[in-house]
């Protein structure tokens, strides 16, 4: 079965010595039943890294070119230079304030593929779209056009269902509406990919996941983790977070 994948987005918060502080207080408290992580602004990530023995340290973005004139962009080499091995792609910040696109992600996961970083693909809907029922629609496009074309270990990839009007807004999807999105997705999975790939994969949700309802997401049985950005920032409620997986 698909093992649990929390990750803890840190979005534009924490120096490198609030990285080091939460990886030595967090590290040793991990287990084996799930697989943590958290992914620090790229000024934390060396030192992230470099204190994490169990933490999975991802980066929040990549370009997709492997070096040039992209001023303010940083490169998988860069990345790997630091030890990175993971990285969140498409999260619905990128996609609203930078105008990052289907295409432009699917460049990034292809070269993560190409260079042995794992990929956390976000997906999901505004509330626009959600409240004119197109959340189907959106998801399966995303995940159809972030995924085309792929070579390599595309069973390694994880992507995280998040609906736009929950992230950041303390207003958290059901657990059905979870449930039921990230079924849709895994059904794309099999177009896009193959059935081993849409049984491997796995999914996250993401938007105001907390201590208090991370347990009725991870009940579903195509929701295989999450990826937390508020709650994900204090030690004690990151280790709530990984305590709530059994
Ligand atoms: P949130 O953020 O948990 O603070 O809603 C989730 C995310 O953006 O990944």
């Amino acid at each position: 079965m698909r093992k649990p994948i929390i990750v803890g987005n840190w979005k534009m918060n924490k120096l490198s010595k609030d990285a080091m502080d939460f990886v030595k207080e967090v590290d040793g408290k991990l287990h084996d039943a799930g697989d943590f992580g958290i992914a620090p602004p790229y000024t934390a990530l060396w030192t992230a890294q470099h204190y994490a023995e169990n933490l999975i340290v991802a980066a929040q973005n990549v370009h997709f070119e492997p070096s040039g004139a992209y001023t303010g962009e940083v490169s998988i080499e860069m990345l790997q230079e630091l030890g990175i091995k993971w990285v969140i792609l498409g999260h619905s910040e990128r996609r609203q304030y930078y105008n990052e696109t289907d295409e432009a992600i699917n460049k990034k996961v292809k070269v993560c593929l190409e260079n042995g970083l794992t990929p956390i693909v976000c997906v999901g809907e505004t509330l626009e779209e959600f409240e004119a029922d197109k959340t189907e629609e959106v998801v399966r496009r995303q995940t159809r056009d972030c995924l085309a074309n792929l070579e390599g270990d595309v069973n390694s990839i994880v992507i995280a269902y998040e609906p736009v009007w929950a992230i950041g807004t303390g207003k958290s999807a059901t657990k059905e509406i979870a449930q039921d999105t990230c079924a849709l997705i895994r059904d794309e999975l099999k177009n896009v990919l193959s059935q081993e790939a849409a049984e491997t994969i796995r999914i996250q949700y993401g938007g105001s996941v907390k201590p208090d309802n991370i347990a009725e997401y991870l009940a579903q049985p195509d929701v295989d983790g999450a990826l937390v950005g508020g709650a994900s920032l204090k030690v004690d409620s990151f280790l709530e977070l990984v305590n709530a997986v059994k």
